[in-house]
């Protein structure tokens, strides 16, 4: 059936204001409805509604207006719905389906329940989620649903058939249905739309009674305006949605109040750091808030949800660029910079949505973070042993490392934590780090097969040092067993087969802190303290890779990296790259903060293939996707062994990175622990990045040997480690473009 045959015979709206009206004049638009009649007390808003043709009939007598009705849409005030509920229960209404739109939904299911003695099939409780500051028939719109959200709170008793029919009259007026349980809606709107409803008024109420005259408003700024915009809303409904959703409201009130409360006692006794850890949390809140609002299309244009790359061949890279910070470093310095006695200031962190993830859980456990601002970030640190609980469960998105190093700082703290990720990291395996740990003494739930989410019990934890030597090579857990050392008995020393990333080991002692280094096995006691430090975090080498293989692979290219971090243990990039010919120099070698920096020159050179030497792997861990260009751009075979740690990555690397070279017409083929490449012509192809960001910067770059143009999908995580991608590589003259998709 199309959407627009009438399914509904006739429609009746009891309560013509502006819910009602708004229901009414939609659902009449939309030729869903053969016939929409009103029902109104009121003789004036009968008249109005009929002559704005929001309703075929008007009349003020329920009876009347029920008669021979499919759909009865109740949208009185929720105290009135009690008296008319009764009235409905003694008239013959057939299969009706009943719905309502009162904004609490307890009230409104006690009194069905009460007027029909039961809760009938047929009833639907609804709350759509609009308004508007104008009240009343006249400000009815039928497009006030349209991307707004419906709740509907579905009861045992509740009819498929009249749940199905509810839902598809809101759809036809262009809303955005949900299912709730009728608990949780009350207790969210309580916190999300009923407390600041009260506080609206009663702000605007305590200004004009305070003041001689209304005079004082022709001096409120906007702030006073976005603040009390919703004060403007009509008053009857809103003293019946107190009255009626009592015992939740009061439970959010409570909860501001006291807050509040120790607001005005920072304010009072100048306590700037309480002020600014509320207001720095608050806002990063907000802006999170507000992608989310963008995202789901509340504010209409916006829609992104998937994003594609669509690079064009050709073209050489020339410049001078500087690729944002490091990711491994940045995520360090907050995790020390938070558990540092005094301020930490970091410049040049990466605003990426991993760094910014570990961020956030520190802002979540009371440390008072300022910025980032153009990489600039002041951390007041708490001192080991100055955490708070966090409110709730801490959330990392798509960060492995974020979820791994905080596990072990995690373990080490009185209370008790949950860590989430995304569908991604939810893949991801979390038992490298929590077994070790539980044999600290850590006591530690994961999900199945040791994937997230991770429950873990501080206060229940007992840590003792251990000596670990770890099967694998991980800097992520090397490091979340030193971070868990710092507050275990004893000493922590853990062994790795092979040199992994050490910034955990060289910023510990920057920020003075004990560690001993002797050949492959680090160690730290417990009991010593972190001081507050400078860190300036260079460019990340990962990020930087991208544009070396450009360079690389692109005739006649030129280009130079500035202040790339060139710790010896991130550098197999450059190795490889030089093995297999390429062109490259390191200029303006220094060290800042106790990480080894250079310019990087870059010029075009032909590659060759070679067998990658097995020592290079944990040095290039994160680079291997777009070394596998370089193999595809080189003459002859490139072969990688021992590198299966590439396939517990953000997608499983090798199997991915071979599908989209064999689309683009490369001899690929995956072998347990590595890849086998042979070099060739690229042709064009649509690449599928599995949601990995490093996936998808790669087939951007192989575009540049391409004879077709490469599309990309689902390049969103792009923003996790490389923010700006897309402009710095058109900067450049890569010629690449993004398309959003809704
Ligand atoms: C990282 C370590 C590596 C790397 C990741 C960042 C770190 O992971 O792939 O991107 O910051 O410690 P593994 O420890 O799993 O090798």
């Amino acid at each position: 059936m199309s959407s627009k045959a009438p399914i509904i015979g006739r429609l009746a709206v009891i309560g013509l204001g502006l819910i009602g009206g708004s229901f009414a004049k939609g659902l009449r638009q939309s030729g869903l409805c053969h016939e929409v009649v009103g029902c109104d007390p009121d003789p004036a808003t009968c008249r109005v509604a009929v002559s704005l043709g929001i309703v075929d009939i008007m009349t003020d007598d329920l009876a009347e207006a029920v008669q021979g009705a499919d759909l009865i849409m109740l949208a009185v005030p929720v105290l009135a719905m009690e008296r008319v509920l009764g009235q409905l229960a003694t008239l013959d209404i057939g299969q009706a389906v009943i719905t309502d739109a009162g904004s609490t939904k307890s009230a409104v299911v006690d009194a069905v329940r009460n007027a029909f003695g039961r809760i009938p099939p047929h009833f639907v409780p609804g709350h759509p989620i609009a308004g508007s500051e104008r009240s009343g028939v006249e400000a009815a719109d039928a497009g006030l649903f349209r991307n707004h959200k419906v709740i509907l709170t579905p009861l045992e008793e509740t009819a498929e058939t009249s749940l199905a029919l509810v839902r598809r009259a809101w759809q036809a007026v262009g809303a955005d249905v949900e299912d709730m349980r009728l608990a949780d809606h009350d207790e969210v709107l309580a916190a999300t739309s009923h407390l600041p409803h009260l506080l609206a008024f009663s702000l605007v109420d305590t200004l004009a009674s305070r003041s001689e005259n209304l005079e004082i408003f022709r001096y409120a700024a906007g702030g006073f305006r976005d603040f009390t915009r919703i004060a403007a809303s009509d008053p009857v409904m809103w003293r019946d949605v107190f009255l009626a959703n009592r015992d939740a409201v009061l439970r959010s009130l409570d909860d501001f109040t006291h807050d509040l409360s120790r607001l005005r006692a920072a304010v009072e006794e100048g306590d700037a750091n309480a002020l600014l850890g509320v207001f720095t949390r608050a806002r990063s809140a907000r802006e999170h808030f507000s992608k989310i609002l963008a995202r789901r299309a509340y504010m209409e244009p916006m829609q992104t949800q998937s994003i594609n790359f669509i690079a064009n061949p050709g073209a050489s890279v020339q410049g001078r660029i500087r690729v944002p910070g490091d990711k491994s470093i940045s995520h360090r310095s907050i995790m020390l910079g938070s558990l540092a006695e005094g301020v930490t200031e970091v410049e040049g962190f990466l605003e990426g949505e991993d760094s910014l993830a570990t961020l956030q859980a520190f802002r979540d456990m009371g440390v008072v973070i300022e910025g980032p601002d153009h990489g600039r970030v002041t951390i007041n640190g708490v001192g080991l042993h100055g955490l708070q609980a966090p409110p709730g469960p801490i959330y990392v998105g798509n960060s492995g490392t974020s979820m791994r190093l905080l596990a072990g700082l995690l373990a080490g703290q009185t209370f008790t934590t949950e860590l989430t990720g995304d569908a991604s990291l939810t893949k991801r395996p979390m038992g490298r780090v929590a077994n070790p740990l539980r044999e600290m003494g850590a006591n530690i739930d994961t999900g199945e097969e040791g994937r997230p989410p991770l429950h873990i019990k501080g206060a229940e934890s007992h840590l003792k040092g251990m000596d670990y030597v770890m099967p694998m090579a991980s800097a992520q857990v090397k490091s979340c067993l030193l971070l868990a050392g710092l507050y275990a008995e004893g000493s922590t020393s853990v062994t790795e087969p092979a040199p992994t990333r050490d910034h955990t080991e060289r910023m510990l002692k920057g920020f003075g802190y004990p560690v001993q280094v002797e050949g492959a096995t680090a160690t730290v006691d417990s009991g010593h303290k972190l001081t507050g430090c400078k860190i300036d975090v260079p460019a990340d080498i990962s990020s930087a890779a991208f544009f070396m293989v450009a360079a690389s692979i692109a005739e006649g290219s030129d280009l130079t990296l500035e202040h790339v971090g060139i710790n010896p243990t991130r550098i197999g990039v450059i190795n490889i790259l030089r093995a297999m010919g390429g062109d490259i120099t390191l200029s303006n070698e220094r060290e800042v903060g106790g990480e080894p920096v250079a310019d990087v020159r870059v010029r075009y050179a032909p590659l060759k293939g070679i067998e990658i030497p097995e020592d290079q792997v944990p040095l290039a861990i994160d680079e291997f996707p777009v070394l596998f260009i370089a193999a595809a751009c080189a003459e002859g075979r490139t072969i990688l062994r021992g590198a299966e740690e590439l396939r517990v990555k953000e997608s499983d690397r090798i199997q991915v990175m071979a599908d989209g070279l064999q689309l683009l017409g490369i001899k690929a083929e995956p072998t347990s622990d590595g890849i086998i490449i042979e070099g060739g012509v690229m042709g064009g192809a649509t690449v599928d990045s599995h949601m990995d960001h490093r996936i998808a910067m790669s087939f951007a770059i192989a575009s540049l040997r391409a004879t077709a143009d490469i599309c990309i999908t689902d390049c969103i995580h792009v923003a996790t480690s490389f923010p700006g991608f897309i402009d710095l590589a058109r900067s450049v003259g890569i010629n690449i473009r993004q398309e959003d998709n809704a």
